[in-house]
């Protein structure tokens, strides 16, 4: 009970973390900075690709700060109005960071390889999101629960992705285009099995004694 409890902490408290990251490039107006720096001039001068970069984080960090909540069953059975309030707002959000994510992927840092592994992230979310949505439109709850499972573990890549990059380069000395181009998948793809594992785990009496 105490691990269960640690590490719902531990996840809570990345979500939570990551998804005020953006906070970053909206208050210090950082035009130039972080990624951006590592972009050519033309692009960052370009007023579709910043309207899509601030969609995408924006609306990206408010679905991480938001999702995490939504999995608690104590609080769902309690505040289910609230539930519903966050979960709408979730939704609008995700698509919107989705549809902003998959463009701005066009011009990832790494090249075809990196655009292509954000690009699969971005129609895995839209997806995902929408079998999650059509799930509870036919009051099916657990096959929403299960999909909103894999919606937030692709969520989560946000996450996932700032572990990984850290690592490559402490760790393991890559080179930044390198490891980004990798990184690009082993942000969301591992995500999804674990999501799977737990979503079987639920379906299946014996997989649960075994995880
Ligand atoms: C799950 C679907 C997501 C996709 C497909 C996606 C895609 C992308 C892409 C393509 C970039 C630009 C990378 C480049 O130019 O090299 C990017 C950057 C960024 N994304 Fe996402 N992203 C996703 C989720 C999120 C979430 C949930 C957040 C919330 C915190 C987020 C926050 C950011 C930030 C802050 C950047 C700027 C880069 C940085 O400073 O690290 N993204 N994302």
């Amino acid at each position: 009970m105490k691990t269960k409890r640690l590490l719902w902490i531990i996840f809570a408290g990345f979500a939570i973390i990551i998804g005020l990251y953006p906070l970053v490039y909206l208050s210090a107006q950082m035009r130039n900075q972080g990624l951006l720096q590592t972009k050519p001039a033309e692009l960052i001068q370009s007023k579709m690709y910043f309207a899509a970069f601030y969609t995408h984080i924006t609306f990206g960090g408010i679905a991480l700060l938001l999702g995490w909540s939504q999995f608690s069953s104590e609080f769902r059975v309690r505040y289910l109005k609230t539930h519903r309030v966050i979960g709408t707002i979730y939704v609008f959000s995700v698509v919107l960071s989705a549809l902003a994510g998959f463009s701005i992927a066009l011009f990832a840092t790494g090249g075809p390889i990196s655009s292509a592994g954000f690009m699969g992230l971005a129609l895995c979310w839209l997806f995902t999101i929408f079998m999650a949505y059509r799930a509870i439109l036919n009051k099916d709850l657990q096959e929403h629960e299960n999909w909103m499972i894999r919606n937030y573990a692709l969520a989560f890549a946000a996450v996932t992705l700032r572990l990984w990059l850290p690592f490559s380069q402490l760790a393991l000395h890559m080179d930044f285009d390198s490891a980004y181009r990798i990184i690009s998948w082993l942000c969301w793809v591992p995500n999804l099995v674990v999501a799977e594992l737990i979503v079987r785990r639920k379906r299946l009496p014996l997989l649960t004694t075994v995880l």
